[in-house]
């Protein structure tokens, strides 16, 4: 395969989707998008997102330390477009109706409209050169009731149907390419 480079500055990666709820000073709840999110493990489940710049979000973050982490879904896109493209410096976010829940173990908004969601306590702050870096324990998980049901070491993504990310655009999965270590199999 003949290869070229391109400038740093085009990185993207196929990006996660989330929802994150946080709460204001007032106890009221604010909702963005964030996709610089990724998970990792050590001792228990974490997450690491980046948030730039400046941000209702950060603020609270930064007071609160704690956050949700709601999965967007086909059915909850444009609801989270939204989100992702009001500030919450310029007032409540209404102009869509929705609904939210206190965490049962992290007291932060979780909303009703996402099947996924993730419950998280910020461990670690890095300051960097206009962003943030925050990486937070997952203290608990609540999911759709529908998916009690659902073997949790075989996730079928297709049921879930999250939205996946990369610049300007998002994208749903397609199918199911086959199972871990089946690769004798497929070649
Ligand atoms: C698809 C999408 C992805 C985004 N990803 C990020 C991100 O990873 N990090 C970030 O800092 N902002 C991200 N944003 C921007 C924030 O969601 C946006 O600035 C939002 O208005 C912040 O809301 P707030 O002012 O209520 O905190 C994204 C926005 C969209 C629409």
């Amino acid at each position: 395969m003949d290869k070229i480079s391109i400038s740093p500055e085009w990185v993207f990666s196929p990006q996660p989707m989330y929802i994150i709820g946080t709460k204001n000073e007032d106890g009221s709840p604010n909702f963005c998008i964030i996709t610089w999110l990724g998970f990792s493990f050590d001792g228990g489940p974490n997450i690491m997102m980046t948030i730039g710049g400046t941000k209702l979000t950060k603020t609270n973050i930064l007071r609160e330390k704690k956050f949700s982490a709601n999965m967007i879904t086909e059915d909850n896109l444009w609801l989270a477009d939204y989100f992702g493209n009001t500030n919450g410096e310029d007032g409540e976010k209404n102009a869509l109706p929705y609904g939210y829940e206190k965490g049962k173990t992290v007291d932060v908004p979780i909303l009703n409209e996402c099947h996924w969601s993730y419950e998280c306590e910020v461990t670690k702050v890095v300051e960097l050169d206009g962003a943030h870096l925050f990486l937070a324990a997952v203290k608990n998980i609540q999911i759709d009731k529908d998916y009690s049901g659902m073997d949790m070491k075989k996730i079928d993504l297709t049921k879930i149907r999250p939205a996946v990310y990369a610049p300007y655009n998002y994208f749903s999965i397609g199918e199911k390419l086959g199972e871990m270590g089946e690769w004798k199999s497929h070649l």
